[in-house]
């Protein structure tokens, strides 16, 4: 089995029995802030395009890049589907005209010509991706990989019952607006940053020990970002809160928890794994010298990203737009609508928008217990965000539905909450169609139905077995520190003695010390 890499989560899997390319990405996402580390946008898409099989793990705009899948994919390829409970990748995938589709079960093995073998886990709850995500298993004459992708399961056993995987190639980056946005004193955002790519790490290395594959690929991330308001959030080895680590940094991390079988690909990178080894070859003759002149790199593809950012960036004034009307337009009816997911949400949200001079011009409250979007009126609010009117007026103009997939995953804004993080906020901002909230309140409603009856002993505690956020199981994620137990999946933290949820609102764990 051939696997080459081509930039950040994607790659194209080779076998005798046909090929799959994975998620390809070149151009830059989310207002133009997020491009492909490194830079990909060399390699022969015309020829990496010409594939059996596409798979197209989920809808984040840097996994699914709607140009270059237009322009660069054959249309021939079968499109190896994930089962997700919307049919808007599907939709979308006709749209730039894909016409064959397997529609794979989750968690089934499905055996395509000439001894090739997929499965597809779809994973469905409204805070996984832009509702959905997945991984790809493939089997071919006895090679196994798993493209675990950014997904986040509870576990691997479904992958591992399947007999041993050789290649794991799996998320160890950061893919999120936390906590670089927040208007915090800097030395908080850098602990907060400290935390959360030692929890990054932490998280890589229990998906790595559950599955014990032969090799381990750390892919889908970092991104980089190449517009000058952003540089800052390249990891350039000065600052330890930064939450992009690069794949070089996680090739020494790994290595200082006794990890030796990483392998590194570049775009361009060829790694062939048969049942007992594998052999890469890499498109530059060292690759610790590569990523010991990352910053020249990075220097030389801003100069050549520039000019797609400024034109990026005059596409997205539309002043005509009466933001506040567009906004009680599109949001009001899902307000009425929304039971779990307003109540999760508890209070207003206010939006600060600003002008080019970064000037606040307008102050918009969405207000989910009021059910109403209107100017704000000089009250108190839990959750503020501010960002430039332009964003949102784009937002409005193309009738986006997802905001976490557009404008929160930009990092162009900024945040102020009193209390804790609140799942609710960005879950009802990605869910701004029917179709969505519809879903969206169906599963928290069925979620909140089925709680977990099985308790575990975990340090002296009696605790309920699944993570009341997203059911991992706390045998295996759960760690007891005192009276506090922290779920290692997304790091949530939960207190024992009153049950209450650290991390987020609502979410109560069910504990008992046993007598
Ligand atoms: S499942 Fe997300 S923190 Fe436990």
């Amino acid at each position: 089995m051939r696997i080459t890499g081509t930039g950040h989560a994607s790659m194209r899997i080779d076998t005798p029995a046909g090929s799959i390319l994975c998620d390809p990405w070149v151009n830059p996402a989310y207002f133009a802030s997020w491009f492909p580390f490194p830079d990909n946008s060399q390699l022969d898409w015309a020829a990496l395009g010409d594939c059996d099989y596409l798979y197209v793990s989920h809808l984040h705009r840097d996994h699914f890049d709607a140009a270059h899948l237009r322009r660069f994919v054959s249309k021939k390829a079968t499109v190896l589907l994930p089962e997700y409970p919307t049919s808007e990748l599907e939709d979308q995938l006709r749209e730039l005209g894909f016409t064959s589709f397997l529609k794979t079960v989750s968690d089934e093995v499905h055996e395509l010509d000439g001894g090739l073998k997929i499965m597809i886990q779809a994973l469905t709850s409204p805070t996984d991706g832009p509702i959905g995500d997945s991984s790809l298993w493939v089997e071919y004459d006895g090679v196994r990989l798993l493209n675990q992708n950014d997904a986040r399961p509870a576990d691997l056993s479904v992958f591992a019952e399947l007999g041993h995987v050789h290649a794991h190639l799996l998320q160890f980056s950061g893919a999120i607006w936390y906590p670089m946005v927040y208007e915090l004193p800097q030395a908080a955002k850098t602990a907060f940053g400290k935390q959360k790519r030692d929890r990054q790490f932490d998280r890589t290395f229990r998906y790595i020990d559950d599955l014990r594959a032969s090799y381990v690929f750390p892919i889908a991330g970092p991104p980089c970002f190449l517009d000058d308001e952003l540089w800052q959030f390249n990891d350039l080895g000065d600052d330890e809160g930064n939450i992009f680590p690069d794949q070089w940094r996680f090739v020494e991390e790994y290595g200082r928890v006794g990890g030796s079988n990483a392998i590194v690909l570049l775009p361009g990178s060829v790694a062939t794994v048969s049942l007992d080894r594998a052999a890469v070859q890499h498109p530059v003759p060292d690759v610790a010298e590569f990523f010991a002149n990352k910053e020249a790199h990075l220097r030389s593809y801003q100069d050549r990203a520039r000019p797609v950012i400024e034109a990026e960036k005059a596409s997205w004034r539309h002043p005509e737009i009466d933001v506040l009307g567009e906004m009680k337009k599109k949001i009001e009816p899902l307000l009425d609508e929304s039971i779990y997911l307003a109540t999760g949400v508890g209070g207003p949200v206010r939006f600060d928008l600003t002008d080019e001079a970064g000037e606040v011009v307008e102050s918009i409250v969405v207000d989910f217990p009021g059910k109403q979007v209107r100017p704000y009126a000089d009250e108190k609010v839990r959750y503020r965000f501010r960002t430039g009117r332009s964003l949102v007026e784009h937002l409005l103009h193309i009738g986006e539905v997802d905001w976490v997939n557009s404008l929160f995953l930009s990092c162009r804004f900024s945040a102020a909450r009193i209390g804790q993080y609140n799942e609710f906020v960005y879950a009802f901002f990605k869910c701004l169609s029917e179709e969505r909230i519809q879903y969206a309140e169906g599963w928290y409603d069925e979620h909140q139905r089925h709680t977990d009856a099985e308790d575990i002993t975990l340090g002296g505690w009696q605790v309920q077995r699944r993570c009341p956020h997203l059911k991992a199981d706390l045998s295996r994620f759960g760690i007891v520190e005192g009276n506090t137990l922290t779920c290692q999946l997304h790091g949530w933290k939960f207190d024992l003695h009153s049950g209450r949820c650290l991390t987020s609102v609502g979410h109560e764990i069910r504990a008992s010390r046993p007598a």
